[in-house]
């Protein structure tokens, strides 16, 4: 795990903490949180054309690889910190930066050959904090299933969008 926190940080505060769960009652708990807060999702809380957008991807609020996986890591987001004598730090530019550390940790998993799931539990942030005994300055950006595929795991052929369209050169 070197390339862990190698991220570059706004004034380097490094506003991150990497939650790594192979215990399977705890990862039960967490899918257990994330599938009742998933039903509503779908069921309320999403837009109508946000719930039809992700039809193609056949999507819906049953998550068994929170158990199946091997390790989930779920990366949270710190918007401060507190300094020696007590008072706030504050992180600069914390979403890009932990966005940019995620970034690295996504390409680090897919280059040890291993898999993840870039996954956001919609309304799931109070709860998962709770059950995993974190302070209120961190928030929950991203859950990440990582292990090996599965062997009759499929992927969607989709598109992507030519170099010409998203590169300008001036
Ligand atoms: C910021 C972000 C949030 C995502 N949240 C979820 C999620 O909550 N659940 C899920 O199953 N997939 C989630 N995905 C996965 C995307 O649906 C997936 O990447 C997409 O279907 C595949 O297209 P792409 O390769 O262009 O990203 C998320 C992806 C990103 C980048």
């Amino acid at each position: 795990m070197f390339f862990l926190g190698t991220a570059p940080s706004g004034a380097h505060t490094e506003p991150w903490t990497f939650v790594v769960v192979q215990d399977p009652d705890i990862k039960a708990a967490i899918r257990s949180i994330v599938e009742e807060e998933e039903d509503l999702n779908y069921a309320r809380r999403m837009s109508r054309q946000w719930v039809a957008d992700l039809k193609p991807f056949a999507t819906d609020a049953t998550k068994p690889y929170l158990c199946d996986a091997p390790a989930l890591i779920l990366v949270f987001r710190q918007t401060y910190s507190l300094r020696n004598d007590g008072k706030k730090r504050m992180h600069y530019y914390n979403e890009i930066s932990v966005a940019i550390a995620a970034g690295i940790l996504l390409t680090a998993i897919q280059y040890c050959g291993l898999v993840a799931l870039t996954s956001t539990p919609l309304n799931c942030n109070a709860r998962l904090q709770n059950l995993l005994s974190r302070p209120s300055n961190e928030r929950l950006e991203l859950l990440l299933p990582v292990g090996r595929p599965h062997p009759e795991a499929t992927v969607p052929d989709l598109k992507r969008k030519s170099l010409n369209e998203i590169m300008i050169n001036v």
